[in-house]
């Protein structure tokens, strides 16, 4: 069977997702596009073959034609959408964040109870990067007994002025916060914000770097840089330290060079290109689970997780301190 769907949004990562719907996975077709750009998804339906432009997202996730919903919208859009398609009892994969506020992630979890089936992914491919789930297989494996410190490092070359503190957080460490829950099975109870010396590259409304901390409810401690001027290249660093070894994240593959009296080996600068596989493997195990009925990807309850973990960041990085990381009970069903 080949799944039928339509997307919400078809913008930069929009245009990405719809692209390999279209030409690089199996079992799936984009019927249904809607933006309120309206142009902009004339343009986009225009390279496919018999999609269909709706007047609003509404529209596409109501229509009988449209089984499964991708919303790449604006981030303050994606909760009505994704309720929406709840309602409407079909699978639907939302790019981060699940919503703007945590109340509103709540709902969504709420919702999808209510509904008594599994409907709603969200978009942190780290969870299907082939390093992360090497690195994850080696901590579940017991290869370095029970984690007790995680170092990780997320940085930039440079980002444009529009580029702010909060931006650090729910644009940026909002990854790692998905990631390394995930990477050790365990959730976080407090967060704190270091703001060191500002690199002479950053703007006034920038912080830059900052240092998150985090605990878990294991007492495992986590020290996150952001340094997203670092100038150099686009580099993930994740090193966990544990009761009988160490194990770090792959380097990117990349040819190591002999020449001119020097070993090199090339940065990449572009985040797109980091992760690029990891998008195509996190929406192939999308179709796959949306036409089995599952999800097997980060749910809606990770979804709310991380949202109630930034707040915690975000708090902690304007009033300093240590913020506390207080989430509902996690239900059954999430289990
Ligand atoms: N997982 C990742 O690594 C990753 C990477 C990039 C973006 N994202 C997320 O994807 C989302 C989109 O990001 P982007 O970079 O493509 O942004 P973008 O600004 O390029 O595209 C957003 C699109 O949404 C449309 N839109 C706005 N309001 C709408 C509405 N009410 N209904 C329908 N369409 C609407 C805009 O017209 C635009 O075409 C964001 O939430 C972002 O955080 C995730």
């Amino acid at each position: 069977m080949t799944l039928n769907v339509g997307v919400i949004g078809v913008g930069m990562i929009g245009r990405e997702h719809i692209n390999r719907l279209a030409n690089t996975l199996v079992g799936a077709r984009v019927v249904a596009l809607a933006d309120v750009d309206a142009k902009q998804a004339e343009a986009v339906a225009a390279g496919l073959p018999g999609a269909k432009v709706y007047p609003d997202g509404e529209a596409l996730i109501a229509s009988p034609d449209v089984q499964a919903v991708v919303v790449t919208s604006w981030g303050p859009t994606h909760a009505a959408y994704v309720l929406a398609a709840i309602r409407a009892m079909k699978p639907v994969f939302c790019e981060k964040p699940l919503a703007t506020t945590a109340e509103a992630c709540l709902s969504i979890v709420e919702a999808e109870i209510a509904s008594g089936r599994h409907l709603v992914q969200v978009g942190f491919q780290r969870r299907y990067d082939k390093g992360y789930r090497a690195l994850k297989k080696a901590i579940d494996d017991g290869a370095i007994g029970a984690p007790l410190m995680i170092h990780c490092a997320h940085r930039n070359p440079a980002v444009p002025e529009a580029y702010v503190s909060d931006m650090a957080i729910v644009d940026t460490f909002i990854h790692e916060i998905d990631a390394l829950r995930w990477l050790i099975g365990d959730d976080y109870v407090s967060a704190q914000v270091l703001k060191p010396r500002n690199t002479k590259h950053t703007h006034a409304r920038l912080d830059d770097p900052i240092i998150v901390l985090l605990a878990t409810k294991n007492g495992v401690r986590i020290d996150g840089e952001v340094f997203v001027n670092c100038r150099y290249g686009y580099d993930i660093r994740c090193e966990v330290v544990g009761e009988e070894g160490v194990a770090s994240l792959p380097e990117p593959e990349s040819v190591v060079l002999r020449k001119e009296a020097k070993l090199s080996t090339t940065i990449m600068q572009d985040w797109k290109l980091r992760f690029i596989d990891s998008y195509d493997v996190e929406l192939q195990d999308w179709i796959e689970a949306a036409k089995a009925g599952k999800v097997n990807g980060p749910n809606a309850w990770d979804g709310y997780f991380a949202a109630v973990t930034a707040d915690a960041c975000l708090e902690a990085m304007h009033h300093g301190g240590v913020a506390e990381i207080k989430t509902a009970t996690r239900p059954k069903f999430y289990d």
